[in-house]
């Protein structure tokens, strides 16, 4: 297979756009290749927009153009003709239109299932990130909130991935504060033995950690005593200490089980682990002149805030701006990071805001912000439940996690039964099967909105076999692995031997959403906007389908070209599955 470039298609087009820049107008500088997806299909697949910008740049200079058009038609002759392109023509005001080759768009789809879906790996500008993501806090039940995060955060971590950074997936977990002296106090006197027990005697820890603020609030003396207790675990103490810890395993030991089963990886770098740094770095940002007092804490103020980012408070202690600080100084200095994520609720919107203005002030980061190092706060909207409020059981409790977890799962198995296929597969089979279409469900349903909006929590929506859900997604694909299966043939077979080739005017716009597949990864990963490629996926299963409507595959003369082409984007949707964190299915 001859080369076919790397990058994202339009990565490609935008090298080809560059050398026509220079060739068309050598002397003006900074021009960056401005490529769109053409905005009528119909003109052609890509649009080249700068003949407008050059123009202005260079009108009334003696220019060798007569207008914005005639730019437009330099550019279209400068632009080098190689085998992508088929037609490159000029609109209106000069905006270059190209069509891509269909032997080109042949290539690259053999390219794919050749090479496997890598070669199409679009090339981003860093190579380090940090995502710092789900997070949630110790002794608490893990609440939707932590579970959008999580699910939005696992995703981008899949994209980044996918495009070669090396990410560090974060889990900053609130394993810090205050409130451990009472969890600590209340430990003692409820598990006097609690060194000898086992996690599982603690027990549900939110309840454990309702009845400590509940004892804490009503009796003074253990109020004190847990007060106390607090210094004596920031003093180091070793009884202290060890009893913290076994709260975090304990807590550690129910978040790992929703991440095995949410198939997330993440490295717990809680609050504490920056808590040795924090000192050093409140001395720098002092002697930066940054800090100043106000009503006897220590803080930076931030323009475009009211408030200022307390970084030392009143009694002297440290708090979770502090850490933030911290965290960050670290990420840059010793993790290198080139790129910080950070995945919360909006509500958090103003301390990010805050953190990241005290960075620049500091020089941390750069005012700048196309320029590297970067932070950038991924904020979400709330889950809402069918009344429109807050997502809240019916006893107005948080929604536990697990609970969800498991509805979603059996409402699935539900609908397997109901399809018939209890008798047909093992049992092992139909628990995979359940598992990867409630579990699917749960995140596509969270993943496919902007992450910006609230979304509403509905699980009769989002197991819909027909709308815009995972559900209907893995039966479209394991459709198409079912036309491969009952053709008969060995689709590994046919990858060497076999020609695609794209005739019907379906199986061509087919091809070419197919190697767009790059270019969406990267738009998503760039906005930090996972629904971007939700909807890519979406747009490709009615592609498939009207492909499938108009054109015949098992028994047609262009059956082996057309089944390269089922594989293609059997291969496509999988991979959209692997980054959205959803497990494909081959039979369903
Ligand atoms: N533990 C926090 C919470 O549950 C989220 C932490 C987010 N990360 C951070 N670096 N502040 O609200």
């Amino acid at each position: 297979l001859e080369d076919v470039g790397v990058g994202s298609v339009r990565q490609q087009v935008v090298n080809l756009v560059r050398e026509a820049l220079a060739a068309t107008v050598p002397d003006v500088e900074g021009l960056e290749p401005q490529v769109a997806q053409c905005g009528n299909p119909k003109n052609g697949d890509y649009q080249c927009n700068n003949a407008m910008g050059i123009w202005s740049k260079i009108k009334g200079q003696g220019a060798p153009f007569k207008n914005p058009n005639a730019v437009g038609q330099a550019l279209a002759a400068n632009i080098p003709r190689t085998s992508v392109t088929e037609r490159v023509s000029v609109a209106g005001p000069g905006f270059v239109n190209i069509s891509l080759s269909d032997r080109w768009i042949e290539k690259k789809l053999h390219q794919l299932l050749s090479q496997g879906v890598g070669a199409w790996a679009p090339k981003l500008s860093y190579k380090r990130v940090v995502v710092d993501f789900s997070s949630p806090n110790i002794a608490k039940e893990m609440h939707v909130g932590h579970l959008r995060s999580t699910i939005i955060g696992d995703s981008l971590c899949r994209m980044l991935e996918y495009c070669g950074v090396d990410v560090l997936r974060r889990n900053h977990v609130g394993d810090w504060g205050t409130q451990f002296g009472m969890l600590i106090e209340y430990l003692f006197e409820e598990f006097p033995n609690w060194e000898e027990i086992g996690d599982q005697a603690v027990g549900d820890l939110q309840d454990f950690y309702k009845r400590a603020k509940i004892k804490f609030d009503v009796d003074a003396a253990f109020k004190d005593k847990a007060q106390k207790a607090v210094v004596l675990l920031q003093g180091g103490d070793p009884n202290y200490r060890a009893a913290w810890k076994k709260i975090c395993d304990v807590s550690r030991k129910s978040f790992d089980q929703v991440y095995k089963r949410l198939n997330v990886t993440l490295e717990e770098k809680g609050e504490s682990s920056y808590n040795e740094y924090i000192p050093r770095v409140v001395k720098e940002l002092e002697e930066k002149g940054l800090v100043e007092d106000s009503e006897g804490a220590r803080v930076i103020i931030v323009p475009g805030q009211n408030i200022p980012l307390i970084l030392v408070k009143r009694d002297g202690g440290f708090n979770y701006a502090s850490t933030d600080m911290t965290a960050m100084w670290y990420r840059l200095n010793e993790e290198k990071a080139e790129v910080m994520i950070y995945v919360t609720d909006v509500g958090q919107n103003q301390h990010f805001d805050m953190v990241f203005k005290a960075a620049k002030r500091a020089g941390w980061l750069p005012a700048n912000e196309s320029e590297l190092p970067r932070a950038r706060h991924v904020g979400f909207g709330l889950v809402l439940g069918e009344d429109g409020k807050r997502f809240r059981t019916r006893s107005s409790e948080v929604v536990r996690l697990v609970d969800l977890l498991d509805e979603a799962r059996d409402r699935s198995k539900q609908g397997l039964v109901e399809r018939g296929r209890e008798g047909e597969w093992s049992a092992e089979e139909l628990e995979e099967a359940c598992q990867a279409l409630g579990y699917g469900a749960v995140k596509y349903a969270d993943l496919k909105n902007n992450r910006l909006t609230n979304y509403t929590f509905n699980f009769d929506q989002m197991l819909d076999i027909r709308g815009n859900t995972a559900v209907y997604l893995l039966y479209a694909h394991a459709r198409i692995c079912s036309i491969i299966r009952k053709s008969g043939k060995d689709i590994e077979d046919l990858k060497p031997t076999g020609k695609l080739q794209l005739q019907h005017p379906s199986e061509r716009a087919l091809g070419l959403q197919l190697i767009r597949f790059g270019e969406f990864v990267e738009d998503a990963a760039t906005d930090l906007l996972p629904n971007v490629l939700c909807e890519y996926l979406y747009t490709l299963s009615g592609m498939f389908t009207d492909f499938y409507t108009n054109c015949k595959v098992v028994g047609s003369e262009e059956e082996v070209s057309r089944l390269l082409l089922c594989e293609a984007t059997a291969v496509i949707m999988r991979e959209c599955f692997k980054l959205l964190g959803i497990k494909p299915l081959y039979r369903l």
